[in-house]
């Protein structure tokens, strides 16, 4: 079974779908309101988790209601929690989410996540090296990005950074990681760059192989030459909260099975997630991402047969 470890933030998500965003100053009746467990690293284990791998978390969560239901919905889904913190002193992370017309909006706020230091990490030395893969995301400290990034690095595991939300880092940093996930949004942020420049030509300038998401189209690729297109999956979209952590999570999972294939995994599992509101609720077993890759054909074959 492949061996999944996760550095990353644990949020009750308070999901409000709407018919269209407020304006400064606005109130608008909602239509419906949901609080189901998020954050990019829980996410990314859960999703990791339903796609067959054995995982752990480590991260941080509050003494409180909302900690007490995210633990309980980890420990549920198999995964390991021997190095999860729960603070006395700080809340469970929250993330308030609006969603309208196939659009989000999200605000988080860190609290406990705030929390997760480079020494928990360092603690949890033996379960990284014997991991296939590290999972780390940037709603922690980004202190502990980085000793998560140098640790697996120094034993031979590779990381997955996905920089998300986007902010930039140190060049060395982006090193370190076998492959970095942004959007195109992300990637401009990380490199400093011209958001409008192409995306291509910044993938081209990276300093590290980058795995890039483009949502509904799919994602590219380069680990050497030229980056590589691989198309998305058309499925009817209710919340893409959380698709590109199940993206990660797939990537991650399916690695062993080479790049290519785990990028189009990726697609496909990121793909069945949007079909339900919440992060976590439209994520997909393994089962699911087969019968569609087995069922489905990619956008731009489609296309190209002129469908
Ligand atoms: O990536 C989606 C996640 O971002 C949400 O679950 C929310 O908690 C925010 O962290």
């Amino acid at each position: 079974m492949t061996r999944i470890v996760v550095v990353g933030s644990i949020n009750m998500d308070l999901v409000t779908q709407a018919p269209r965003f407020a304006g400064p100053g606005e109130t608008l009746l909602g239509e419906r309101f949901l609080s189901v467990p998020g954050g990019k690293g829980a996410n990314q284990a859960v999703a990791a988790a339903r796609l067959g791998a054995e995982v752990a978390l480590i991260g941080a969560i509050g003494d409180d209601g909302f900690g007490q239901r995210l633990q309980r919905g980890l420990a549920d889904e198999g995964i390991a929690l021997d190095h999860l913190l729960t603070l006395h002193d700080a809340a469970s992370g929250t993330a308030s989410i609006t969603v309208a017309q196939g659009e989000n909006q999200i605000i988080v706020v860190p609290a406990a996540n705030a929390r997760v230091t480079p020494a928990q990490v360092e603690s949890a030395r033996s379960l990284i090296e014997r991991a296939d893969a590290v999972l780390v995301q940037m709603e922690i400290p980004l202190e502990t990005v980085e000793a998560t990034l140098r640790l697996g690095h120094r034993l031979g595991v590779p990381v997955i950074l996905n920089p998300a939300p986007a902010q930039k880092l140190p060049i060395d940093w982006l090193q370190l990681a076998r492959y970095v996930t942004p959007n195109q949004h992300e990637q401009a942020t990380l490199l400093d760059a011209d958001p409008h420049e192409d995306f291509r030509d910044l993938m081209r300038r990276a300093p590290c192989p980058v795995v890039l998401t483009r949502g509904s189209e799919g994602a590219w690729y380069r680990e050497q030459a030229e980056p590589i297109h691989q198309p998305g999956f058309k499925l009817a979209a209710v919340d893409s909260t959380g698709a590109g952590d199940t993206f990660n999570a797939a990537l991650a999972v399916f690695l062993h099975e080479g790049l290519p294939q785990a990028v189009r995994k990726a697609c496909a599992a990121a793909a069945l997630s949007v079909g339900k509101l919440g992060a976590q609720t439209g994520m997909p077993g393994r089962s699911e991402v087969d019968t569609l890759l087995a069922h489905s054909t990619d956008l731009d074959s489609r296309k190209r047969r002129g469908v």
